[in-house]
Order: C-alpha cells, then structure tokens, then sequence
C-alpha cells in the first residue's frame, strides 16, 4: 500500500492516487474506444478501479449494479475490469459471449478462503442447510450455493430465505454477521474475512473522528463489528453515492478501498471526502483490485485475452443461484419476504 502524502511532498492528503499523465491517458483511451467500437464490447469497471478506468468505463458501479448489468447487455464482447469472480459471474450470465479482464491474477482474500471441496464438507453435515453465497467467491462455489447476494442485496435476499431451513452465510463472516443484526435471522457462519477491510480498526477510526468530529462515518459491512459500531453508515459502494448525495455535511468520512474516492467525488463534487486510514497507513487499498491499470485494460481488448473460461456444468450449476439473487433483488421490497 502506497501513502503518497509519506512520499511526495505537496500532494493533497485526500488525494490517494497520483493521476496518470494527461498525453499518456489521451492516446490510451483513444485506442480503447476504438477496440470497443470495432469488438462491440462493453468496458464494465468495479468502483474501486483506478481512476483512468472508470473514466473510460461505460459502467461504473457495486458488484450488485455490474452483475445487473452483465445480465442485460447486447454487447458481443464484456471487458470487466474488477477482481476475477466478478468477470467469472458476467461469463456465468452470458456464456457465449467473450468475457476478458485486464488481469486474470486478480482474486479476492474472501474467494481464497473458501474452497469447494471444504464448503462441500460444511454441508453435507446438515441437509437441512440452506446457503446463502456473497458473490465474492469462485463459480465452483457459487455452483454449491442456493442463492447468492452482494452487500447490496443480502439483507434483502436474507429476509426472502426460507424460513424453515438453517441458514449457512459464506465466506465473509463480518458482511454475516451484519446481515444477521439487521434480519434478526441466525445463521452459521463462514470464518472468511476481506483482508483490506479488517485493517480499519476502531482506534483508527476513532483517531479520524475526533480530527473531523463533524463529518459522519460510511462505512462497509466487510469491516469489523468494531468499526461499523463507530459508522453513521453501512453500505454498499453504491449505496455510499447516494448516502453523500443526500447527507447535509460537507466532509464524510469513507471506510473503504480508496478507489471509491474517485467515484465519489466525481459524484459529489461539492463535498470532501477523507479516506479512512488504517493502523498503518492514510487510505486503504486492495491489491488485487489495483493490479487492473489502464494499459493492461487496453491489452486484454486488443488481444482478446485473458479469457474467463468454464465447464458448461459449472455455468449450468451457478447461474442458477445467481439468477434467483437477480429475480429477488428486483421484487419490490414488500415482496421481498
Ligand atoms: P460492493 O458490491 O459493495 O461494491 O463490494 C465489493 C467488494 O469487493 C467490497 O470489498
Ligand atoms: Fe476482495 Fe476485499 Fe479486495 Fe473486495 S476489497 S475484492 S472483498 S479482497
């Protein structure tokens, strides 16, 4: 994790990326819009992308708002420029269509900390489990799962579960037990955690209110109950735009991967936004969403590679749990139950 405000003298300390030169980004996206125009692809970028790619993004947004939209596009080809379960969930929606992303070594610490094989054990101890994925998995587990949710939807695809069968919430035990707070739902939870989030801590937190006493805290249910304790707001990142759009204060506090920063102050460009700092550094970052950079964007477009690649049973097994996340989340909310 870098801190420029340590290195470089003179950069504004909310300034948590140092912008790419404006020649450089010119002749980048000039190309990219010409690949996408010739593929008749769609640029789908995660809110925690760099700068430079959600500039040339066609979607920016939750992992919610990029399934949605994967789900719906007419393009021929999806450029996701995310972490890899999220490319692999917009192949598992569109499977005959080519799905490429900017770099296939791009994981999640949620997704590595449960395998298959190892939920598959989990499971058949109860039959009478019923498993509710966050989306930040692989497909292979997602194949496992009854439904899937994102920080958008779980409590909503929580309230909707069958009230008859013994909740199992994987792999992110802190987005759980957030859920089970405001469902009232017990469920079993899996002792995964989002490596970047649970570096906030509630002495950080606490040292950044009392410097900005004025300006609530937002932060995301993959933090700690120690830190949500301390938040105003707990959310999704999309939900974090509208949450600043409507708050009166000027500064707000973001408790989440810095990349947010952009989108939020392209969204609410009269407020300041202060990234929350950890035990160890200014802002937060998660380097698996920074391997993405707006060259390795406009490789993966030019060579059609690297490709997200699945066994049709794969495909088969875990669209299902994702279609029924789609079909829940788009229930008007008295319908939800
Ligand atoms: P959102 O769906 O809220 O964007 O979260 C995705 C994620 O990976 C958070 O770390
Ligand atoms: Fe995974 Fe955390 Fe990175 Fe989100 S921020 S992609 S949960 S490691």
């Amino acid at each position: 994790m870098i801190d420029l405000t340590e290195i470089q003298p003179g950069v504004d300390r909310f300034e948590v990326r140092k912008p790419m030169p404006p020649a450089q980004f010119d002749a980048l996206s000039r190309d990219i819009l010409a690949l996408k125009k010739k593929l008749n692809a769609v640029i789908l970028a995660h809110n925690y992308q760099v700068p430079e790619i959600q500039d040339v993004a066609d979607f920016v947004g939750d992992s919610l708002g990029l399934s949605q939209q994967a789900a719906k596009t007419d393009a021929e080809v999806i450029v996701f420029s995310g972490v890899h379960f999220m490319a692999e969930t917009a192949k598992i929606l569109n499977p005959g269509k080519i799905v490429v992303l900017p770099d296939k070594d791009a994981g999640c610490s949620l997704e590595q900390s449960c395998p298959a094989p190892k939920l598959a054990k989990l499971q058949a101890t109860n039959p009478n489990f019923y498993t509710v994925t966050y989306i930040n998995c692989s497909a292979e587990v997602k194949a496992l799962s009854d439904v899937i949710c994102t920080s958008g939807n779980a409590v909503k695809i929580v309230n909707a579960a069958p009230k008859d069968r013994d909740l199992l919430f994987v792999p992110d035990e802190n987005l759980g037990a957030w859920v089970m707070e405001q469902t009232g739902r017990p469920m079993t939870l899996w002792r995964g955690n989002c490596y970047a989030h649970v570096e906030f801590t509630h002495a950080s937190i606490m040292r950044i209110r009392q410097e900005f006493p004025d300006a609530p805290v937002v932060a995301h249910p993959e933090c700690t109950k120690a830190v949500r304790m301390l938040a105003d707001e707990i959310c999704s990142t999309e939900k974090m735009i509208a949450f600043c759009q409507q708050v009166k204060a000027k500064q707000i506090i973001i408790a989440t991967e810095a990349g947010m920063l952009h989108r939020l102050k392209k969204e609410c460009p009269d407020k300041q936004f202060i990234p929350a700092p950890t035990e160890n550094c200014r802002c937060n970052e998660c380097h698996f969403m920074k391997m993405n950079t707006l060259e390795k964007l406009h490789d993966c477009m030019a060579n059609l590679s690297p490709r997200v690649e699945l066994s049709d049973d794969i495909i088969r097994r875990a669209r299902l749990p994702i279609e029924r996340m789609l079909e829940i989340s788009s229930r008007p909310l008295e319908n939800a139950g």
